[in-house]
């Protein structure tokens, strides 16, 4: 249980979904839904997700809220007038930071200059371009609906307009993707000069094409290799690793990212959205409505909100290290109390463990995981499930 006080201290982000795209990837298990341009039901959805955003705004009552993001799905379908009428009601109804970091996704194939010139003076402060690859043969077999010109041209747009904080999302480990292929890649983005590069390692999900009909993957030494390499192609072009798959040029880091990995409190908004919020009576996770058009509808009578309940201390244990264990930086004993409400020694003894056992690492009162920790994340994070 925290006070009032410890509460209001804590900053929080703002996540809003937008779930339509023009054509479902053959690779995504996002909660996205294809739809024919201007065939979604734009302002319905905007106006119930603005009254979503205004009942739940009070559970962050007084809190500054430090990011939004505004992801999908594919937000850059929706209008500028929308995105406009999302942001102010975020300022309306909540406390937003000074310089409070306002993240639209994009999709290349959908940017048009107008467009972006009218978002930005919406008050979006950072762009996310969903470029993945920069060669047309490995964005027909993702099912993109744009080609390599077009990933360049929003980029070279973006910076034109003026945007200083821009993403690229690139993935590699793509079918039939040869090493080199796999750097040519790195090195147009980085020559995009973008602040940032979130950098993927394409992962076959249930529910997508590519699970029912798997293509030819590189196989692990290769995705190996271009994951070491690549790193250094990153570095030399000064973007730093902070996080498993995210590259920054220096203060660019994502804050609302960050925040998610620190395992900080976040407000879900929108269809299949979740939501972390400390309150007086512990840490309150939920999630809403997932498909869009029931979302829409349930916002109605209030019932949009499904699955809420208080974390218990084993989640809040393992869902702090699945998110910090990515951190290159880590994390310190006091993150730890103030995310999870939870004093550090219930976690100590299981820290100390692992730092014996060479897969932690503690420096200058961090902890963070070793290189051989960092290699095989997913195993560590596991240990710290109950009765591991
Ligand atoms: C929420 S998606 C949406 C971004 C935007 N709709 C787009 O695709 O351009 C965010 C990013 O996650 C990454 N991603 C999605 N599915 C993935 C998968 N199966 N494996 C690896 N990365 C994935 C892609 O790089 C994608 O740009
Ligand atoms: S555009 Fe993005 S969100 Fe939409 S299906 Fe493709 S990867 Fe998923």
């Amino acid at each position: 249980m925290k006070s009032a006080y410890l509460m209001r201290q804590q900053p929080v982000s703002i996540y809003i979904h937008l779930p339509w795209c023009l054509h479902k990837c053959a690779y995504c298990d996002f909660n996205s839904h294809a739809t024919a341009p201007n065939q979604f039901p734009e302002h319905l959805y905007t106006k119930q997700l603005i009254a979503d955003l205004t009942q739940a705004a009070t559970l962050i009552d007084g809190r500054e809220v430090r990011s939004i993001f505004i992801g999908g799905g594919t937000p850059s379908l929706f209008s500028p007038e929308s995105i406009a009428k999302i942001l102010s009601t975020c300022a309306n109804v909540t406390q937003l930071k000074d310089r409070c970091e306002i993240t639209l996704e994009t999709n290349p194939g959908t940017f048009e200059y107008q467009k972006f010139a009218e978002f930005r003076s919406a008050g979006i402060n950072r762009i996310s371009i969903g470029a993945q690859s920069f060669n047309d043969k490995h964005l027909t077999a993702l099912g993109r609906i744009h080609n390599a010109d077009e990933a360049i041209h929003a980029l070279q747009t973006a910076h034109k307009i003026g945007f200083q904080n821009i993403n690229v999302d690139l993935m590699f480990g793509l079918p039939s993707q040869s090493i080199e292929e796999a750097f040519t890649d790195i090195q147009t983005a980085c020559n995009q000069e973008v602040s940032h590069i979130s950098y993927y390692q394409l992962t076959l999900e249930p529910n997508t094409i590519f699970h029912r009909f798997p293509p030819q993957l590189p196989n692990e030494d290769t995705n190996w290799e271009i994951q070491s390499n690549g790193l250094k192609i990153l570095e030399r072009a000064e973007y730093q690793r902070y996080e498993v798959s995210a590259y920054a040029q220096e203060h660019a880091q994502c804050v609302h990212n960050t925040n998610y990995w620190q395992y900080g409190d976040y407000l879900g908004i929108g269809a299949g959205a979740h939501s972390k919020i400390t309150t007086h009576d512990g840490i309150l996770r939920n999630q809403r409505t997932r498909q869009p058009d029931s979302y829409m509808q349930a916002v109605s009578n209030q019932s949009h909100v499904l699955q809420q309940h208080l974390a218990t201390s084993d989640q809040l244990i393992f869902e702090f290290m699945l998110n910090n264990l990515r951190l290159v930086d880590g994390f310190t004993s006091d993150t730890f109390s103030t995310t999870t409400g939870l004093p550090w020694s219930h976690v100590e003894q299981q820290v100390n463990t692992q730092i014996e056992q060479g897969l932690i690492e503690q420096a200058h009162h961090r902890y963070r995981a070793s290189a051989h920790g960092y290699q095989y994340l997913d195993e560590l994070t596991q240990r710290f499930l109950p009765n591991q």
